[in-house]
């Protein structure tokens, strides 16, 4: 199915996991930088579970976009090639950075629980792997702030273009 718009599970998807990936931008840049305590621990144990329901997302979205191909871009050129590309990136970035977050996790003395339920540790306690894990962690998310700004450009533009790209993300007729 190649036709004029996204259909309402690919809509639903992005705009959930859209509100959940900024939400977890922030959360990670200011919990960081909280004092050792119970709302730096409670922060912590909150971006983890969001941060495996954003890789629970978009392993569904990839899935759904399988059987399901999105639409064909209005813009032709270099514009449609950027979105595409950009499109692309987006996807590998949001599969390999939570993976890599949950590697850095498993390899200290906590448990991982996804809202609650304690999922089993692949790890052990490591420093030199959690540092490692880490690194890759936070320069996949740098990646993904870049990708996102460039994405939300380019949507702004096409809405202020008001070519229908916009609408087409968007639910209604
Ligand atoms: C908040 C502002 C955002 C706006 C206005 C927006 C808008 C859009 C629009 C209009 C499209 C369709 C592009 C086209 O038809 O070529 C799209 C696609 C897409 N957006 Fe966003 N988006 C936003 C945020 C995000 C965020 C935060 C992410 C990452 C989590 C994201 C990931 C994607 C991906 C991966 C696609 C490609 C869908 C596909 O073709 O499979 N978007 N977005
Ligand atoms: C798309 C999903 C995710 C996003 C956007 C995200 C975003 C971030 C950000 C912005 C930071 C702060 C980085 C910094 O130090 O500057 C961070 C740190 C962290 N994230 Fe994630 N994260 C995601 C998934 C996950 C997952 C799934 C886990 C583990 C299950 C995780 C565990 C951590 C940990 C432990 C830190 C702290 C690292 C440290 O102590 O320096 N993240 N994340």
């Amino acid at each position: 199915m190649n036709g004029q718009r996204y259909s309402l599970p690919a809509i639903a998807l992005h705009w959930v996991q859209a509100v959940v990936v900024l939400w977890l931008l922030w959360l990670g840049w200011t919990m960081v930088d909280l004092p050792k305590g119970a709302e730096r621990s409670a922060a912590f144990v909150l971006h983890k579970s969001l941060g495996l329901l954003a890789l629970l997302l978009v392993c569904l979205r990839i899935v759904w976009r399988r059987g399901n191909p999105p639409p064909r871009a209005i813009s032709g050129g270099w514009e449609a090639r950027l979105g595409t590309a950009t499109h692309h990136a987006l996807y590998f970035f949001l599969f390999m950075a939570p993976v890599a977050g949950f590697l850095a996790s498993s390899f200290t003395p906590y448990a991982i629980k996804f809202f609650g339920f304690e999922l089993p540790k692949v790890g052990w306690p490591d420093e030199s792997l959690n540092g490692i894990f880490k690194l890759l962690h936070e320069s996949f998310i740098w990646v993904i702030a870049g990708l996102i700004a460039l994405h939300v450009t380019g949507a702004l533009k096409h809405a202020i273009k008001r070519d229908g790209t916009m609408q087409r993300m968007l639910p209604g007729r």
